[in-house]
C-alpha cells in the first residue's frame, strides 16, 4: 500500500496481517501497532526522541544477562507488568504481583513450622497463615509455597556472596488444612537496579528506585491456578511509592509484636525465639483452575 497517511496507517498494518495464522496473535499485534501509532501522533514524536528510545532499548539489550533483564525492568517501571498482573487476577483471589528477578528454581524444602531465620541478623518474624479456596473459603489441601526474600542487609542470596546459596529461599509444604507457619527475619526495602537505561528513565522522571519490603510467594495446589504474588508489611514507609507498582491492599499484611512464648508451638525455632517477635498473618486465596 502506498501513500499511507497518519490516519490510514493503522488500517494498512491490519490489512498487511490479513493472512496471519493465529487470530489472537493478530489481535494483539494489531492492537499494539494501533496504540504505538496513536502515541506518535499524540506526542508528535521527533526523530531525536524516537532515536533516544531506540538507543535505550539497544542499551537494554547490551546490559541484559540471564540474571539481569533490563527489558523486564522497563516493563516493571512502566507499570506494564503490574497491569498484566491486575487483568489476570481472578475475582476473589489474592492479587498477582511481581515475580522479580531473584526467584531461584529448586528452593530447599521447608516443613510446616520450619525456620529460615537460623540465628541470622535482623528482627525475628513469625509468619503464620492459611491457603484458602477463593470461592468457598475452605482450606486448600496439598498447597506448596515457593518463597524468597532478602536478608537484613537488603540483599537476596544471589546478590550477596556472603550469604549461603539459596539463603531465605524455601519450598514450604502446608498442613493438609492449608495452614502454615515459619520463622524468618523481617524483609527489608531495597532499590531496583538503576545503573542502566531503566535507571536513566527514573532519573529523567525524578522518580526513585525503592521497593517496599516484601516476601515473594508462588502458591501451587492441585486443581488451582498457579499464583505468583508478594506480601508487604503494613508499617513499611515505601508502600505508596513502590517503583514497580506491585502493592495492592490485599497484599499488605498486618503486623503485631507478640511474646515469643505465644508463637505457634510447632515452630522448629520455638525454644530459641527471643522475648518478643514480629508476627505477620497471611491469607492466600487461590482460584480454581
Ligand atoms: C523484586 O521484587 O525482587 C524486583 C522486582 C522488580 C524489579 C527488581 C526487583
Ligand atoms: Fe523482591
Amino acid at each position: 500500500m502506498r501513500d499511507v497517511t497518519p490516519e490510514t496507517l493503522t488500517q494498512a498494518f491490519a490489512d498487511y496481517a490479513a493472512k496471519a495464522g493465529d487470530a489472537r496473535t493478530k489481535e494483539v499485534l494489531c492492537s499494539l501497532a494501533k496504540h504505538l501509532h496513536a502515541f506518535v501522533r499524540e506526542t508528535r514524536l521527533t526523530h531525536a526522541e524516537w532515536m533516544a528510545g531506540l538507543m535505550a532499548l539497544t542499551r537494554a539489550g547490551e546490559i541484559s544477562t540471564p540474571e539481569r533483564n533490563e527489558f523486564i525492568l522497563f516493563s516493571d517501571l512502566f507499570g506494564v507488568s503490574a497491569l498484566v498482573d491486575m487483568v489476570n487476577t481472578p475475582p476473589g483471589a489474592t492479587s498477582c504481583s511481581n515475580l522479580g528477578p531473584f526467584h531461584q528454581r529448586g528452593a530447599p524444602p521447608l516443613p510446616d513450622g520450619g525456620d529460615l531465620w537460623k540465628g541470622q541478623p535482623g528482627e525475628v518474624m513469625v509468619v503464620a497463615g492459611r491457603v484458602l479456596d477463593a470461592g468457598t473459603g475452605q482450606g486448600v489441601a496439598g498447597a506448596t509455597l515457593d518463597m524468597w526474600q532478602n536478608a537484613d542487609n537488603g540483599f537476596y542470596a544471589a546478590q550477596d556472596a556472603a550469604q549461603p546459596a539459596k539463603n531465605y529461599h524455601a519450598l514450604l509444604t502446608c498442613a493438609p488444612d492449608g495452614s502454615f507457619a515459619f520463622s524468618t527475619t523481617r524483609m527489608q526495602p531495597y532499590t531496583v537496579p538503576y545503573d542502566g537505561p531503566a535507571g536513566d528513565m527514573l532519573r529523567a522522571l525524578g522518580r526513585d528506585a525503592w521497593r517496599p519490603a516484601h516476601l515473594h510467594v508462588i502458591a501451587e495446589a492441585p486443581g488451582y491456578r498457579h499464583l505468583v504474588t508478594e506480601l508487604f508489611l503494613a508499617d513499611d514507609p515505601y508502600l505508596d511509592r513502590d517503583a514497580v507498582f506491585g502493592v495492592r491492599s490485599d497484599l499488605v499484611v498486618p503486623l503485631r509484636r507478640i511474646p515469643g512464648a505465644s508463637a505457634p508451638r510447632h515452630l522448629q525455632a520455638f525454644e530459641r525465639l527471643p522475648g518478643t517477635v514480629l508476627h505477620a498473618e497471611l491469607v492466600i486465596r487461590m482460584a480454581r483452575a
